[in-house]
């Protein structure tokens, strides 16, 4: 069993849309039963809140169903429970090694390093306009092809 925590600021659209594109991939795969994926904001501002409906409405466009998923905030019980943290951009990354605990095991690092694209951060779409949630998907759909099969060495 392998499991993968992704995270952003907010947790209501860039690592929601992680989440819904990578499970679905995994669930493509057969995976389900051997790799866990959830995600995570480092801020607090909307605990409890459904994905933003931009994301969700533009990863139901590209048949991602994000409908089921709540913003919940970092713990630092997360550094020892899940194998993968992957944060959306560098900042998220900062605070990330900022508050992870002296005993964590979980690899740390950004999600982009999975991908074949040039960027390495996906950048924050919720003050811009509909272009961003679609760059957020095709920069999210790039690095769960990578990390998939990144992990599916490991099982
Ligand atoms: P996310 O986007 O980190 O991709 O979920 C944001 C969501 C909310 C805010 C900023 C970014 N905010 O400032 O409330």
């Amino acid at each position: 069993m392998k499991s993968v925590l992704f995270v952003c600021l907010g947790n209501i659209c860039r690592s929601p849309t992680a989440d819904g594109v990578f499970k679905a991939l995994v669930e493509e795969r057969g995976l389900t039963d051997q790799i866990a994926v959830d995600s995570a904001g480092t801020a607090a501002y909307h605990i409890g809140n459904p994905p933003d409906s931009r994301s969700a409405d533009a990863a139901q466009k590209r048949g991602y169903d994000l409908s089921s998923l709540r913003a919940r905030q970092v713990i630092a019980t997360d550094f020892e429970q899940f194998d993968y943290i992957l944060a959306m951009d560098n900042e998220n990354l900062a605070n990330l090694q900022a508050m992870r605990p002296n005993n964590a095991t979980a690899y740390l690092g950004l999600f982009l390093d999975f991908a074949t694209v040039s960027e390495d951060e996906v950048p924050d779409p919720y003050y811009g306009g509909g272009q961003g949630f679609e760059h957020v998907l095709d920069l999210v759909e790039s690095a769960s092809v990578g990390l998939l099969q990144h992990i599916e060495k490991e099982l």
